[in-house]
């Protein structure tokens, strides 16, 4: 059993992401922060509070964090995600508002009172993670892992020809987690990318049935044209996804423990991760970087079958 807090700015990836987190009972989730990056801060921590609610589980708390990255200017996305971040979907109304209390201090405050190890999963820009870390180092040692999505190094940006979108939006924040000493597991796009959704997986989702398979459905849906409109495939990866899926299922991903680092100050190259994948450099291996998954449809298959698990909203 894996005790995990998430951290997230949802996002349709990060809702599968967190719907696979509760629906998988090798992890005890402790808890969810959210942080300003696919939307402002108040979307993403709306659409955590109805992604918890949606899955019949409000009693997980939500703590909202960092309204803007550590030195620049947020940088929302409605074009990739929609108006709402989760789009595809009509979500009620949350019953419950966030917890009072910022997530940085949540994070900290559950480390420090947990006798147990935690994994730290972060799905949007690392603002919050960097800043815990950088408050309190003494939570270094309370961290088992921490898996983030986010970077690419063989397959390049989705931003920028160099920069994947969290680790552009707050390079700054990465940098410190990845200079951190803690142990990382990354899930770039050399990961996510090798491991597309099934063509038309929304179909196969709605077809279960019960609200929180059709709010999947709709929410792949709206993913799916979005890949289609822009690179002519009906299959695209759901990132934040693959990443619990990695924790859950590492025996389906490959990748290399390497120094990786992150430009923070390039001309065309801001927020690249730097995989030092031939170890170049000298310095200490700091991430095991995943480049890929040695069977797709088997993540997917495990995920709907995980999905399907959850209950309705009352
Ligand atoms: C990442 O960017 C966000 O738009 C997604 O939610 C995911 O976390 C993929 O590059
Ligand atoms: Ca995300």
């Amino acid at each position: 059993l894996h005790h995990v807090i998430i951290d997230t700015d949802p996002g349709q990836d990060d809702a599968f992401a967190i719907l696979l987190a509760l629906a998988s009972p090798e992890l005890n989730v402790l808890g969810l922060t959210t942080v300003a990056g696919n939307m402002g801060l108040d979307q993403t921590t709306d659409n955590a509070r109805r992604i918890v609610e949606l899955a019949g589980r409000g009693d997980i708390r939500v703590h909202a964090g960092s309204a803007r990255p550590l030195m620049r200017e947020p940088r929302p996305v409605p074009e990739i995600h929609g108006e709402t971040g989760i789009d595809g979907w009509d979500f009620p109304p949350a019953e419950r508002g966030p917890e009072p209390g910022h997530a940085v201090a949540f994070i900290i405050e559950t480390l420090r009172a947990h006798t147990e190890k935690v994994i730290l999963i972060a799905l949007g820009p690392q603002t919050n993670i960097a800043m815990a870390l950088r408050m309190a180092p003494d939570i270094r040692e309370k961290i088992e892992r921490i898996v983030f999505m986010g970077g690419g190094y063989f397959e390049g940006g989705n931003m920028t020809p160099a920069a994947e979108y969290n680790i552009l939006v707050d390079p700054e924040a990465a940098r410190i987690v990845l200079g951190s000493g803690v142990p990382i597991t990354a899930v770039p796009l050399d990961c996510t990318h090798a491991t597309p959704a099934p063509v038309n997986w929304s179909s196969a989702l709605a077809a279960h049935g019960g609200e929180v398979m059709r709010a999947c459905a709709g929410m792949m849906e709206f993913f799916e044209r979005y890949g289609n409109a822009k690179h002519g495939t009906a299959s695209r990866p759901l990132h934040d996804a693959v990443a619990v899926a990695a924790l859950l299922w590492p025996d389906l991903f490959t990748g290399r423990l390497c120094p990786v680092d992150v430009e923070c100050a390039g001309q065309l190259t801001t927020g690249m991760t730097v995989v030092d994948w031939l170890r170049q450099t000298g310095k200490p291996d700091n991430c095991l970087w995943l480049t890929g998954c040695t069977d797709s449809a088997d993540v997917y298959s495990r995920m709907e079958a995980r999905l399907a698990r959850l209950g309705t909203r009352r």
